[in-house]
């Protein structure tokens, strides 16, 4: 079965098609808003909408193309229905909708975060349930046990920013452009872990949840304090020192609910997920403990269309595809 997944819940306009039996990514194009975006510090809602209405036609167009497909071969469509913007997520929707309508197929509604475990779970698609996930991405940070089923149990999830949020908000204090998740990674890579100690919230105490709030302000309390020339001069030690506070704690929560869990698989997703930190971390401890590992290959953390059909793929596996084209979030959405 040939399948277009499509993705416009942020700043990537993204198409992907995909054969399911054996499960493959036959193309998997994208537009990167982000330039679109840096001059404001983050993205706005409204750009976002209109740069995905001029560009998502012509990004399906290439994902057809890449695959070497015809678009008639398509034989269902899943489209990213939230947690995301919402000028986004319609353009999405209305086009997935009216394309679906135009090829006499279905499109099926897809969560975003699911998405994101889809994207790890493309390395094993025989992958069973219960597994231990941790979702880290630009605006969720979250760790919950996926039973059989799809359903869901929600272990902790961040009481304000998230973990790339952090990377992005702390960038910005730095002087880095948006996004500065991978630019403080790859700065970090040369640079000395321990220049500076910024806190760790909460992560010693028993419970799942996570705050990077008052890691923000710590970054700014100092950037106040030693001004920026010490800053640019120090750069390289500072991003390390910063990247291994918010690796830390991710770590150490991921540890907590495995072993609160005894589950002896973690899948992890999100944009964060990239970090190589991060990847070492955990590969350093589930190695040590006899626990199975899951992480999106290269280039399938951050937001993508293939995750969003890959999700529907692992659905259809099951006989669990939503009969109608509105998913409910897997769980409350944050407040
Ligand atoms: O999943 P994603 O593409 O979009 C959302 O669903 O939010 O995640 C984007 C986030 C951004 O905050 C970005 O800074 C972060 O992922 N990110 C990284 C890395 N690559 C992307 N954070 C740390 N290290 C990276 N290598
Ligand atoms: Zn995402």
């Amino acid at each position: 079965m040939i399948w277009l997944g499509i993705e416009s819940s942020c700043d990537e306009t993204a198409c992907a098609v995909l054969q399911s039996d054996p499960v493959r990514i036959l193309s998997n194009p994208l537009y990167s808003q982000i330039q679109e975006h840096q001059n404001y510090g983050g993205v706005v809602p409204e750009i976002a909408a209109r740069a995905h209405l001029q560009k998502i036609t012509i990004i399906a167009q290439k994902a057809v193309e890449e695959a070497k497909i015809k678009l008639s071969d398509i034989q269902a469509i899943a489209y990213t229905t939230g947690p995301g913007l919402m000028g986004p997520l319609l353009v999405g929707a209305s086009f997935a909708k009216g394309l679906a309508k135009d090829l006499g197929v279905k499109a099926y509604g897809i969560n975003h975060l699911e998405g994101h475990i889809a994207a790890a779970w493309l390395q094993n698609t025989q992958l069973e349930a219960p597994f231990l996930t941790l979702t880290v991405s630009g605006g969720h940070t979250e760790l919950v046990v996926e039973n059989e089923n799809f359903n869901y149990t929600l272990l902790g999830r961040t009481r304000d920013d998230a973990a790339g949020e952090a990377f992005d908000k702390c960038g910005k204090l730095l002087g880095l452009p948006y996004p500065a998740g991978a630019i403080i990674s790859k700065l970090a890579s040369t640079g000395n872990r321990k220049f500076h100690h910024f806190p760790r919230a909460l992560k010693n105490e028993d419970h799942g949840e996570f705050s990077f709030s008052g890691l923000k302000t710590s970054v700014l309390r100092y950037v106040e304090k030693h001004g920026p020339d010490y800053i640019e001069k120090n750069l390289n030690d500072i991003c390390a020192s910063l990247e291994e506070a918010i690796v830390d704690i991710l770590v150490s929560k991921s540890i907590w609910a495995l072993k609160k869990t005894k589950l002896k698989t973690l899948v992890v997703g999100g944009g964060v997920s990239a970090n190589t930190h991060l990847r070492q971390k955990l590969a350093h401890y589930t190695s040590r403990h006899g626990i199975n590992l899951y992480i999106p290959e290269a280039g399938l953390s951050t937001d993508n269309g293939a995750m969003i059909a890959a999700a529907a793929i692992r659905r259809a596996q099951k006989h669990a595809l939503l009969p109608k084209t509105e998913v409910k979030p897997w769980m409350p959405l944050a407040p």
